[in-house]
């Protein structure tokens, strides 16, 4: 195969070379076009710009194929659970029975935050969001630990990354009983990973919340699937930071930010609230479809579509099967399912969404999961920040330790006003 493209530009041919991935996919490395020819090449949104080389996450969007680390996701989802997948995000491999002691140990000496920081969550207002209080109170976080801001103290970066990944449960969870005015619960050692943050969100001091096992493995599944999408928004922000040679805390920080908004992590509450609004209206879910249609209506359906998949989120599929078998399992029967599953029956047999290729993404059964466990809607969109901690830490890291990486900076095409001379206040009009 020729390994080069050529691009004429006004009669003038540059040849660029092509790089391949090992699943084939291939792009035009442009990184010399703008000193060759004084051109750079613009794409709105990224939809088509390869901003890094990166051997965590697959994804075939048109085939509706996830792998971490070249596992299907479909298998993880059946055989593993989140901490052996951080494991396996982080440090490039599943972990055997020694190193999953060790990892799982290292959580669990870190789970605890330092007792000063709950001052900060005095600070919050009662009704502040809990994304808004997760993102501060992660960055805040590296001021408790001046080894990670110290270039000569440079601690161990597993460390560093099983600190966040379990402190971040323990700030959520905190976050959550401060918007209820209700106690901090401690961390529990002798619990694993799941089970620990159902712990600190829900016992009470004077009695210790039951979990039942079916509870923890849904919650557990849900962080195991959110745990990497390759180039999303808040992973492409963790990059960006991180380029930067920000610390892991701040870099995870921005991600927090990024993902919190409705098009990103927060469809999950969107998603939620849109089924609710539905169910209020008595609507079948048919007069919504027809707003989502109409661009006038400033609506869409949330939990439908993905700049990547053209196809069904292969998280949606295993999210949906699950829901059904928790609500079967908890006798619980919740008329927002119903409305979801018409909607999209609804839309994958409506022209607009087939030609657009949209189908349900992983936001939109997850809340019907976590509505079942008892997470409030305000929660939803933390629990997706934990679930990605992994990756961006794997991310994090893929950036930092490689020695080529440069500071990301992209360029622009600018469209203000050309020069012009500065007016004094006096004579301006
Ligand atoms: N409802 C109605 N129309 C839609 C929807 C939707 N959910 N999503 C896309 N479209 C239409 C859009 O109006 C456009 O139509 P046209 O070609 O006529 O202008 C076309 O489909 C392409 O959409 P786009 O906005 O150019 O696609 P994008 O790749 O920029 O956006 C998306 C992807 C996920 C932001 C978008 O599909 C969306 O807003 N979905 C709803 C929010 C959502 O569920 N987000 C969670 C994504 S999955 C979890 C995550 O990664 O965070």
């Amino acid at each position: 195969m020729n390994n080069t493209a050529k691009l004429n530009i006004n009669g003038q041919i540059h040849e660029l070379p092509i790089v391949e991935g090992s699943e084939h996919e291939k792009a035009i490395d442009i990184s010399s076009l703008r000193n060759k020819t004084g051109y750079i090449t613009l794409d709105d949104g990224y939809g088509n710009t390869g901003s890094c080389r990166s051997e965590i996450t697959f994804i075939d969007g048109e085939k509706g194929i996830l792998r971490y680390r070249g596992i299907p996701i479909e298998e993880l989802a059946e055989k593993s659970t989140f901490v052996e997948v951080a494991h396996l995000l982080i440090m490039g491999k599943l972990p055997n029975q020694e190193e999953l002691k060790r990892f799982s140990d290292l959580l669990t000496k870190n789970e605890t935050i330092h007792e000063d920081m709950k001052f900060h969550f005095e600070g919050f207002p009662s009704h502040a969001h809990p994304m808004a209080i997760l993102s501060s109170m992660i960055n805040a976080t590296s001021c408790f630990y001046p080894e990670i801001l110290s270039s000569e103290r440079q601690e161990d970066f597993v460390v560093q990354a099983a600190r966040l990944l379990s402190q971040v449960r323990t700030i959520a969870a905190f976050a959550y009983r401060k918007s209820r005015g209700l106690p901090a619960i401690y961390p529990k050692p002798s619990y694993k990973y799941t089970a620990n943050f159902l712990h600190m969100m829900f016992s009470n001091p004077y009695q210790e919340f039951d979990a039942e096992p079916e509870v923890i493995k849904a919650l557990d599944l849900i962080f195991l699937l959110h745990a990497d999408h390759e180039q999303n928004c808040s992973t492409a922000t963790v990059r960006m930071v991180a380029s930067s040679k920000a610390n892991l805390f701040a870099s995870a920080a921005a991600g927090v930010c990024a993902l919190w908004g409705p098009l990103h992590g927060g469809a999950n509450q969107a998603v939620l609230e849109m089924l609710a609004d539905i169910h209020r209206s008595g609507d079948d879910g048919s007069k919504f479809i027809a707003a989502a249609k109409d661009k006038k209506s400033g609506k869409r359906l949330m939990g439908f579509g993905h700049r990547v998949y053209k196809n069904y989120d292969p998280r949606a599929k295993i999210i949906k099967k699950r829901c059904d078998q928790l609500l079967a399992k908890l006798k619980r029967v919740d008329p927002l399912l119903d409305i979801a599953k018409k909607l999209e029956e609804a839309a994958i047999n409506d022209p607009y969404f087939v030609e657009r290729k949209l189908y349900p993404n992983v936001d939109f059964y997850s809340g019907i999961i976590m509505r079942a466990i008892g997470i409030p809607i305000e929660m939803f969109t933390v629990i997706f920040a934990i679930g990605r901690m992994p990756g961006w830490i794997a991310n994090y890291r893929e950036v930092h330790e490689n020695l080529e990486t440069r500071i990301y900076r992209p360029r622009q095409i600018y469209t203000g006003l050309t020069q012009r001379p500065y007016v004094s206040v006096k004579e301006r009009v």
